[in-house]
């Protein structure tokens, strides 16, 4: 019979990888707390318009990328693409922004976006992000920055973050007339996708991957040459919060996003041990968002990261993965019977505990102890049941202590808590 794969761009994550998983979501969850950002969770799929809407008809990912179906009222439905979006939806629906007139929210989850899949580029992909609604000012991008940053740096990653202004509906509209301008003028230097989009998003050219296209648009006219006083002082505010905080930044004139939606900040932070998919995480500011989905005016800026290159770029598994605290071996049935029960109350005590469930020899059994990385090993025999009690073998040194079994998950608890895992010392 024909075996089942998992889907193309979709992988499953295997018990001794989730050790990572579980590290990275730890350091998120620390570190959103620490911050004082609270969590949301919000539906996977959304009515496709949602994300047409915010992300832009014109963008690969709405054009090209959603998995969309009609569901059985007829609805278009779409997985989400992208996190931002089912969160302003919420907040707006939830009249959130009436609660509190600013808003850090932060949510985690997985993505769906149909690309063509690659080392770190995933059809389900998963991703951590923030939204903070309510505040115009610089200090918030900035905040929001550097949440990330002390989550990449947590698990031991680096990344350089990149800044830009994208500007505003004042100064972006005058900006990309000249920048079309500009392209139509160079346009036989341009790959076939840039010329194409010199029409319908100019802006996307100047993050073209084609070699050609950018050797010849490295003159191009920059938005921050054409940013309106509002926009320039915002991004000066910007970048003077990031010295003050002392985050290394670099200024990139020519930082454009996938996603229609932002106004002024847009940041990127990469890496360089990844290959083509550089990108830890971005974000910026949508001032204009909550609005056009239907609420008031709202500034709101955030950012979105993508989980499977941060475990990528996190040091392995430490060894804590399989290690017990105590492994119980039996001998004889009766011993095996009472196991269960010794097991129970170890685990009560809070100590991580497991058995041998195939029947192995004693010996046998004290080896898989030992891969287990266990602290202690429980020797339970017919002839130790008679008398109440159980062998206990210090399994990092080469001694052995007989403990009456009704106080042995009580004192190993003591044994192997106060002394930080120096068992029996
Ligand atoms: P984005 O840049 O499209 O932004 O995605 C955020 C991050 O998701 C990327 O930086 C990348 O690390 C990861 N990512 C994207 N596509 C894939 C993929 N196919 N496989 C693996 N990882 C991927 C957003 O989605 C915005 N919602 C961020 C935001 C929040 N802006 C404001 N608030």
């Amino acid at each position: 019979m024909e075996q089942y794969r998992a889907i193309s761009g979709t992988r499953d994550v295997l018990p001794q990888e989730r050790e990572l998983w579980q590290r990275l979501e730890a350091i998120v969850r620390e570190v959103m707390a620490l911050y004082a950002y609270d969590e949301i969770v919000t539906p996977i799929f959304e009515q496709t318009e949602l994300f047409a809407r915010s992300i832009g008809e014109g963008t690969d990912i709405v054009s090209k990328e959603m998995y969309t179906f009609e569901d059985m009222g007829g609805r278009a439905i779409a997985l989400r693409p992208e996190g931002t979006a089912g969160v302003v939806r919420a907040y707006l629906e939830n009249s959130l922004g009436n609660q509190k007139p600013f808003q850090k929210l932060w949510y985690m989850g997985p993505i769906f976006r149909q690309e063509r899949p690659q080392k770190g580029r995933q059809r389900q992909f998963h991703s951590f992000g923030v939204e903070a609604f309510g505040s115009d000012g610089p200090s918030v991008d900035a905040e929001v920055i550097a949440l990330f940053m002390a989550i990449i740096k947590r698990g031991g990653v680096d990344g350089s973050l990149h800044v830009g202004s994208i500007g505003d509906n004042i100064c972006r509209p005058g900006y990309i007339d000249t920048l079309r301008d500009y392209l139509s003028s160079i346009g036989d230097s341009l790959d076939n996708t840039s010329r194409e989009r010199i029409k319908t998003n100019p802006l996307r050219v100047l993050d073209s991957k084609d070699e050609g296209t950018k050797e010849a648009t490295k003159d191009a006219p920059s938005m921050l040459d054409h940013l309106c006083d509002g926009c320039k002082d915002h991004f000066r505010g910007l970048t003077e919060a990031l010295e003050r905080l002392d985050i290394p930044h670099t200024v990139d004139p020519r930082l454009v996003r996938g996603l229609d939606y932002y106004t002024r900040t847009v940041f990127e932070v990469r890496t360089d041990q990844l290959g083509s998919q550089d990108a830890l995480g971005g974000g910026g500011r949508y001032d204009g968002l909550v609005e056009e989905l239907g609420g008031p005016p709202t500034p709101a800026v955030g950012f979105g990261s993508g989980m499977e290159r941060l475990v990528l770029l996190m040091d392995g598994a430490d060894d804590s993965f399989e290690s017990l605290d105590v492994f119980v071996a039996t001998r004889g049935e009766s011993a095996q019977r009472l196991s269960l029960i010794v097991l129970e109350s170890l685990r009560d005590s809070g100590l991580k505990s497991d058995t041998d469930y195939l029947g192995r020899s004693l010996k046998a059994q004290l080896r898989q102890a030992n891969r287990t990385g266990a602290k202690a090993a429980v020797i339970l025999g017919d002839d130790e049941l008679e008398r109440g009690v159980a062998q206990v073998k210090w399994m990092d040194r080469d001694s052995q202590d007989e403990m009456p079994l009704d106080s042995l998950a009580a004192e190993l608890s003591i044994a192997l808590t106060s002394t930080d895992g120096q068992a029996g010392t």
